[in-house]
């Protein structure tokens, strides 16, 4: 893909259970087939909604999301997201986020989870860029609750070290 008038070629749909062999291709260029591979395929199958990016007939692009009740307030929860290696820094994983967010805000969710593991700088900076703040584990048990922040640190699959990002919508 080339310049900006191919990105008009990019079509952004809900996941279908008929992609998943192609989202297995796609996780596997995304994450040099290591153990998130394999994960971000399972981690479609667990989340309530998954969007995905085609060009061509190819995915490019995922992000998984979900909803968590904590406190009767709903919290968003972004899962994998993802993109070829080929079409990074085109805008693609902005646009599968900012859905993500329209999709949050839609259903009243007034905050937002994501998780980095410390060397993923590219994912930091692009969560920074989004107004993502960088949370510590300390605040996530202050603001939820040891019970709640428990549930949220074992869904984001934490792991000490991990980076926690935070966003009010
Ligand atoms: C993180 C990821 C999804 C970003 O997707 P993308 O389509 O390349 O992101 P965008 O083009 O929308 O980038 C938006 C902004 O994020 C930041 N960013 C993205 N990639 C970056 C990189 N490699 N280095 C520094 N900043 C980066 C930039 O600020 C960028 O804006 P700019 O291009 O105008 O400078 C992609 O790098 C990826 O798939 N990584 C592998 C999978 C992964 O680690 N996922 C995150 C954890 S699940």
């Amino acid at each position: 893909m080339n310049g900006k008038n191919n990105s008009q070629n990019i079509i952004f749909r809900n996941l279908s259970i008929h992609d998943i062999p192609q989202l297995a291709i796609l996780a596997q260029r995304a994450f040099q087939h290591g153990p998130d591979s394999y994960w971000a395929v399972v981690g479609a199958k667990r989340v309530q909604k998954t969007i995905v990016a085609e060009y061509m007939g190819r995915l490019i692009g995922a992000i998984e999301i979900e909803i968590l009740k904590f406190n009767n307030e709903k919290h968003g929860h972004v899962g994998y997201i993802f993109v070829d290696p080929d079409f990074r820094r085109k805008g693609i994983g902005s646009k599968l986020l900012k859905l993500a967010e329209k999709w949050f805000a839609e259903r009243n969710v007034k905050c937002v989870w994501a998780l980095t593991t410390p060397d993923n700088i590219a994912a930091q900076r692009f969560f920074l860029k989004h107004g993502y703040k960088i949370v510590t584990k300390e605040k996530v048990f202050k603001l939820l609750g040891r019970k709640n922040a428990k549930r949220l640190l074992r869904r984001m699959v934490y792991w000490e070290g991990d980076i926690i990002f935070q966003k009010e919508l």
